[in-house]
């Protein structure tokens, strides 16, 4: 009671694309008086019956929604039981000194004595704990329930952090190794049975090192795989979850800046073909993700330019400089919004598109230079274009201050036919992700074609 609830479970709803619904309302509307009214007039334990017929009925309907319920509502064995089988719970933190300065004389029926108050903050504070995840504001809402754990020093913590009790098997970047498969190890304590290395980066993404996991791991359905590393071990990792013994719980400790905001998060999970990159995968989201932003210290700058191309397309979709916070705030806010995208769209059928925002001219150009061009140097190029075809030239001219991408040396037909190869498996003609304003991203833009060819040549030495 006062932590906030109605305020922040009504914001969470709508983040997340889905319905609010209050056990309160529910109990108000049935009973057709206020909860003060009823407690009044028939007594605390007349409304908790009400109050835990309603929440049961609001559950077993199933449907995605955000429900709000009282620390009260939890004393009832009914309704714990309930949560446990159908939701996923969210602790809403605070202290017994914030929450009864917001409610203190708000004549609520149990909020008229602050030592009362008080004392049953504390006696519930038990079955608060119980709860599946727990925050504090509206990102740390989004986070826990996409399994996101942003925690500095969390690498430490991974033991208690990666669900369930089962053995667990490591998957790890050799080189990451070297700086951190010890405190992985000691972490993961007697829960870890085996640890299997692969190659550093994206050498790690081939279906030879995909086989070689499958017949090395030994897990049963009760195990768990934890992949630590960059995007690439993450990609095999979760891609070897979703397939061995037809999948088994995964969980990732990402340790690159593009990792933890973008590839640790939304449950897509590729190895790359001769053919091309991530043509065979699945959808397999990680029981957790626990991003560890201290591990980001030894990354070489190189990587940091990957991922930072990557912060600041989320700061572009999201209208806000995500780019000029300090290195955890950013990650946590980044990670926030790409929850929330893969939340409301999981399998990419819709707005989870726009994550692609730069990505069309940003993949020509990396197909045309043969892959010698880093992935954030041609995204840095890829929002300029984004921008550009938007009609956005302030925001291009920003995002050249930020990123200061040189013009990629690449041959023009090359890149226009890799482009065009890769519009034309969707359609007609070129449709792009552009932004109409920070902030407010337009999915699958048809483009003229002559049009998308000019920026792109822009983009070329
Ligand atoms: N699944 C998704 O949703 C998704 C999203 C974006 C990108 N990706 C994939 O991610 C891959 C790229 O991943 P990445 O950019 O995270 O890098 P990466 O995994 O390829 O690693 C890059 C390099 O950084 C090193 N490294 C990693 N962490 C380090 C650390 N903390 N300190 C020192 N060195 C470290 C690695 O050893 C490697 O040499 C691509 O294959 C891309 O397709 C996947
Ligand atoms: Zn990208």
């Amino acid at each position: 009671m006062g932590a906030g609830k109605s305020t922040l479970g009504r914001a969470l709803a709508e983040r997340l694309g889905r319905p609010f619904v209050s056990v309160d309302d529910v109990v108000e509307e049935r009973a057709a008086a206020s909860v003060a009214d009823i407690f009044e007039r028939r007594g605390e334990s007349a409304f908790r019956e009400l109050e835990e017929e309603a929440a049961i009925d609001l559950l077993a309907r199933r449907r995605l929604s955000v429900v709000e319920i009282g620390g009260g509502g939890l004393t009832s064995a009914a309704t714990r039981a309930a949560l446990v089988e159908s939701a996923f719970t969210i602790h809403l933190e605070t202290t017994a000194a914030e929450a009864w300065g917001r409610v203190g004389e708000s004549g609520r029926p149990l909020a008229r004595d602050p030592d009362e108050f008080r004392l049953l903050f504390e006696e519930r504070r038990a079955l608060y704990e119980r709860s599946d995840g727990s925050a504090r504001d509206l990102d740390g809402a989004v986070l826990a329930a996409a399994g996101v754990h942003v925690c500095a020093g969390g690498l430490d913590h991974i033991g208690e952090l990666v669900p369930g009790s089962g053995p667990v098997e490591l998957v790890v970047d050799e080189h990451v190794d070297s700086f951190y498969g010890e405190r992985a190890r000691a972490a993961l304590g007697r829960r870890l049975t085996a640890a299997h290395l692969v190659p550093a980066g994206e050498r790690a993404k081939t279906a030879g090192e995909a086989k070689r996991l499958w017949s090395a791991l030994r897990l049963g359905r009760d195990g768990t795989i934890v992949a630590l590393g960059g995007g690439s071990t993450i990609d095999l990792a979760g891609f070897s979850a979703a397939t061995y013994v037809r999948g088994v719980t995964w969980a990732t400790a990402p340790t690159t800046l593009l990792a933890q905001v973008d590839a640790g998060i939304g449950g897509k999970t590729a190895i790359d073909l001769p053919e091309g990159k991530n043509l065979v995968g699945a959808f397999h989201w990680p029981a957790r993700t626990i991003v560890d932003p201290d591990t980001l210290a030894t990354l070489p700058a190189s990587e940091i330019e990957n991922g930072r191309a990557e912060v600041v397309k989320t700061g572009l979709l999201a209208g806000e400089p995500l780019w000029e916070l300090e290195l955890p705030d950013q990650v946590r806010r980044c990670a926030a919004f790409k929850a929330a995208v893969c939340l409301r769209d999981p399998f990419d059928r819709g707005e989870r598109r726009q994550l692609n925002l730069g990505h069309t001219f940003a993949h020509a150009l990396e197909a045309a230079s043969g892959y010698s061009l880093s992935h954030g140097h041609a995204v840095a190029l890829g929002l300029l274009g984004a921008l550009r075809v938007s009609g956005l030239e302030d925001e291009a001219r920003r995002v050249e201050e930020i990123l200061r991408p040189l013009p990629a040396t690449v041959d023009r037909d090359l890149a226009w036919e890799a482009l065009d190869r890769d519009k034309k498996a969707e359609g007609r003609r070129p449709r792009l992700v552009l932004l109409e304003a920070a902030g407010k991203p337009r999915l699958g833009v048809e483009v003229e074609p002559k049009l998308v060819r000019s920026v792109l040549e822009s983009l070329i030495a």
